[in-house]
């Protein structure tokens, strides 16, 4: 049985002082970890001091994206094996948001994805879906292939370290609908084909798979009862802190 895994993704919003204040207001507040594991994914620049925060707590803190090398002249970027001795655990790579503004190709977030599992951190690999595609009616394709190109080389071992988000960019942000709990779990049932043809059944039953695209309050719990969707990438309902803890406790 694959436990449940709720991610909330913050992008880039809050000030540190905020941050603070939303996580004092919901870590003594969590399902327990063997039943449920709750992450926050938040910007780089919190990544120290709410790791500290949340020492002890049920509460894990989440990168949002890393560097495909550990160390080098690349200004800006984050070294994944920098994140590893902050004690984090998981790194989103491949976000929608990376892909479209940040022009990250699948070559490139393969790269992360080794450079995170290389450094011992869990990469969340994010697997996108456009309107477009969706209407041409070509999604299958589309999501098979940044599946196949994001656990290119990717080790029959190291997969249960990988999580994989069915994020179709269609259902992400505000003035977007959510995918039908329906059309998610078709997308999750997707991936793990494609990672049974690409390994095999076993491990593709182990990996965790999520949804992520205008998940809320209202439809968590459907969401969470099919089969093929193990946990949910939250983004906006994940920036208050009320409502993210009553999407958690949804059980
Ligand atoms: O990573 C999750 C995010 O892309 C979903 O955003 O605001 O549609 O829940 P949102």
């Amino acid at each position: 049985m694959r436990k449940p895994l709720i991610v909330g993704n913050w992008k880039m919003y809050k000030t540190i002082t905020e941050a603070v204040d939303y996580v004092d207001q919901i870590k003594d507040a969590l399902p327990d970890p063997e039943q449920e594991e709750v992450e926050l994914a938040v910007p780089t620049l919190f990544l120290e001091s709410l790791v500290e925060h949340t020492r002890g707590t049920n509460l894990k803190i989440v990168a949002e994206n890393c560097f495909y090398q550990d160390e080098g002249a690349f200004t800006g970027e984050t070294s994944p094996l920098a994140l590893r001795e902050l004690g984090i655990k998981h790194v989103i790579i491949g976000h929608s948001e990376r892909r479209r503004l940040f022009y990250e190709d699948d070559a490139t977030i393969n790269k992360k994805v080794h450079a995170a599992l290389s450094a011992g951190i869990c990469p969340i690999l994010c697997v996108d879906e456009t309107m477009k595609r969706k209407q041409e009616h070509d999604r299958i394709v589309w999501v098979v292939s940044q599946v196949i190109s994001g656990l290119q080389g990717v080790k029959e071992s190291e997969l249960s370290r990988v999580t994989i988000a069915y994020e179709p960019s269609w259902a992400i942000g505000s003035g977007n609908e959510a995918a039908t709990p329906q059309e998610a779990n078709e997308g999750c049932y997707l991936i793990r084909q494609t990672i049974a043809h690409l390994y095999n059944d076993e491990v593709a039953n182990q990996v965790r798979i999520l949804y992520g695209g205008s998940v809320n309050l209202s439809n968590i719990k459907t969401l969470m009862q099919k089969d093929d969707i193990d946990g949910v990438l939250i983004g906006r309902a994940s920036l208050d802190a009320t409502t993210f803890l009553e999407m958690v406790n949804y059980q």
